[in-house]
């Protein structure tokens, strides 16, 4: 059953996390011992989705912390410094994976001033982010799937759903809730070029829990729109700027905002609050742009003429104007209020 797919756990001083490179034709775990394994991981999208990352990140720092065991304090600081730096090197975009870090780093911080063991504290530090994680989900699912009908038709974007996160998922867990409520709902699902998360991820998941869907082409988005056959659309995000309510999710999050405004149809994001920036502005944020091979190819597959050159950014910016509500796990708010909820100290 998805709803207890599981996309890491930790056993035996090492990582698992599903290979989302294999999906959807092979489930399997791979298992990580170092950080520098889990900082490649990242990078290569074996585990993608903003939570998830950002939980990975904090396995990465106990991995690096348990190396160092015995220690002298400084030394192990000083590693796990080191690791926090390849770890926050490898995706520019997510803000879990910086807020993820900052929390381990700073529970690490603590426990060398009280003398404490700081490698139980960071893997306490990232069991907790892991359990949270999942807690969250099912409160966002809660809370937005009040906005479902019985008989909806919703489309999604990517994948924001168990595997993008440790299980359940954003805007796959409001989808989820809702047919939790009972309710029957159709999810279109754009197949989202070029790594196809929509695809082979989030139809994987829908499939496996027995939710109706069609795998749509990302182009017949606005046509479907346009004949009044979405009801709703919710998508998740990699980095909210509480400063000024911009959504940054990946590329096409867009296109699929200004055409569901354009014909009215309610536009959603759903995310926890530790995907919500509360410090940057948007000039700022880095938009991470990856390999142009991922464009000329499909799976591996060459599909331009030796010698074209792509356009390979991973994420887009939706401003708050076309955003209804931010899903968050303590209910739904405007894309401008979002500074309401800051956490005291942050
Ligand atoms: O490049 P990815 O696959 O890591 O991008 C993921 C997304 O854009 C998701 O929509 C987002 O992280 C929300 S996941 C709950």
């Amino acid at each position: 059953m998805v709803r207890e797919l599981r996309t890491l756990y930790w056993k035996g001083s090492r990582l698992y996390l599903i290979d989302q490179k294999a999906l959807p034709h092979r489930l399997r775990y791979v298992a990580l011992s170092d950080y520098r394994q889990v900082a490649k991981a990242i990078k290569d999208m074996t585990v993608r989705g903003a939570p998830a990352i950002g939980v990975v990140a904090a396995y990465g720092l106990a991995l690096a912390a348990l190396s160092a065991k015995g220690k002298d304090p400084q030394k192990v600081l000083e590693r796990l410094q080191k690791a926090a730096d390849v770890l926050r090197s490898t995706r520019p975009t997510a803000v879990n994976l910086f807020w993820a870090i900052e929390r381990v780093m700073a529970r690490a911080e603590a426990a060398a001033r009280n003398g404490e063991d700081i490698a139980g504290a960071v893997l306490e530090e990232a069991h907790a982010i892991a359990e949270e994680d999942v807690k969250v989900n099912r409160a966002i699912g809660m809370h937005g799937a009040q906005l479902i009908k019985d008989g909806a038709r919703v489309m999604t974007y990517c994948n924001a759903g168990a595997l993008a996160t440790v299980s359940y998922g954003t805007a796959l867990g409001v989808i989820r809730a809702a047919v939790e409520q009972g309710k029957r709902v159709f999810v279109y699902v754009p197949e989202t070029r070029p790594k196809l998360q929509g695809a082979r991820l989030t139809s994987f998941e829908l499939k496996t829990e027995g939710i109706e869907h069609k795998v749509i082409p990302d182009n017949t988005a606005a046509f479907l729109m346009s004949k009044g056959e979405v009801d709703l659309v919710v998508v998740g995000a990699d980095r909210i700027l509480a400063s000024s309510g911009h959504v940054i999710n990946k590329i096409g999050t867009l296109s699929l905002a200004i055409a569901a405004n354009h014909f009215n149809v309610p536009f959603y994001v759903a995310a926890p609050i530790s995907t919500i920036d509360f410090r940057r502005t948007l000039s700022e944020v880095r938009i991470e742009e990856r390999d142009e091979r991922e464009v000329l190819e499909v799976m591996g597959r060459r599909i331009a003429p030796k010698g074209a050159r792509a356009i390979n950014y991973a994420f887009d910016v939706t401003p708050p104007n076309l955003v209804k509500g931010i899903i968050t796990e303590k209910g739904i708010f405007a894309p401008t209020e979002l500074y309401r909820l800051q956490p005291q100290g942050s």
